[in-house]
């Protein structure tokens, strides 16, 4: 009799816990402790393959892949927002987004505004021309018109370069589009989203003499350290684990 009793009231007492849960702003879900979990949110920009890309209806790649492993680790929902480049920082500054991810270049001007976590890639800068091309090397490309994604490291390299005229382009594949239709001589852009353009279309080729080394990181706002440290510990546990070497191989083959 007295078990049965206790037994009651052990289910009332479910019952009321899960009225609680269930109801609006339970802070429960931002300390992370509650049932609920937390969303995660990332600012990308899915024209990038083999980083971010779209397939279907769902954004894919090797930064999806490692955004949903980190969200894992961290207890959260990850949602991704696709949007122009060079909008990725303010989403990150202004709150809009909790973090970055796009195949983003560690660069001295965007620490300013951002913090970047410990990276997880290198690329370099590459050339691609049309097959036929008289430029084999970056020195060529004095006097002529290349083309680039607005805002990204490409654009900024290209820029330096004397006497040249940069074409800015929303896309990487718009630039590709371009120097396919001669309206431009050339396109300087990352080495694996250049590599997946040139086995797309004929007679585009990419140069041996590539650009400086760069370095791929996220970026999180400034004041959020804490982010920036959960980051960190889940980065290091994907290099441990294999599971970013995983990823990796998983878009781009060891042989190319
Ligand atoms: N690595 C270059 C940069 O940081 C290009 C990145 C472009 N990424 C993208 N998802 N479209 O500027």
């Amino acid at each position: 009799m007295k078990k049965k009793w206790l037994g009651l009231m052990a289910a009332a007492v479910c019952v009321l816990s899960m009225a609680a849960c269930g109801s609006k702003n339970e802070p429960a879900a931002d300390s992370g402790e509650g049932e609920e979990k937390g969303t995660i949110v990332m600012a990308t920009n899915a024209e990038f393959q083999p980083w971010e890309y779209h397939e279907g209806d769902d954004i894919v790649g090797i930064d999806a892949d490692i955004a949903a492993a980190v969200a894992e680790k961290l207890g959260m929902e990850l949602k991704i927002e696709d949007m122009a480049f060079d909008s990725i920082i303010p989403a990150v500054t202004s709150g809009k987004a909790d973090f970055g991810l796009a195949g983003m270049t560690v660069t001295p001007k965007r620490e300013e505004n951002v913090n970047f976590s410990d990276t997880y890639a290198t690329a370099t800068q590459v050339i691609i021309v049309k097959e036929d091309s008289e430029i084999v090397g970056p020195d060529d490309l004095t006097g002529k018109t290349v083309g680039v994604q607005l805002g990204t490291t490409g654009d900024v390299y290209a820029d330096d370069i004397e006497d040249v005229t940069v074409e800015r382009y929303n896309k990487g594949f718009e630039a590709v589009q371009a120097l396919l239709q001669d309206k431009i001589d050339a396109v300087v852009i990352d080495n694996e989203p250049a590599k997946v353009f040139v086995a797309e279309s004929e007679g585009l080729k990419i140069l041996d003499e590539a650009f400086t080394e760069e370095e791929y990181a996220m970026a999180i706002a400034k004041d959020n350290e804490e982010l920036l440290e959960k980051v960190n510990t889940a980065l290091a546990d994907l290099k441990e684990s294999g599971k970013l070497d995983e990823i990796i191989a998983k878009y781009i083959s060891a042989d190319e």
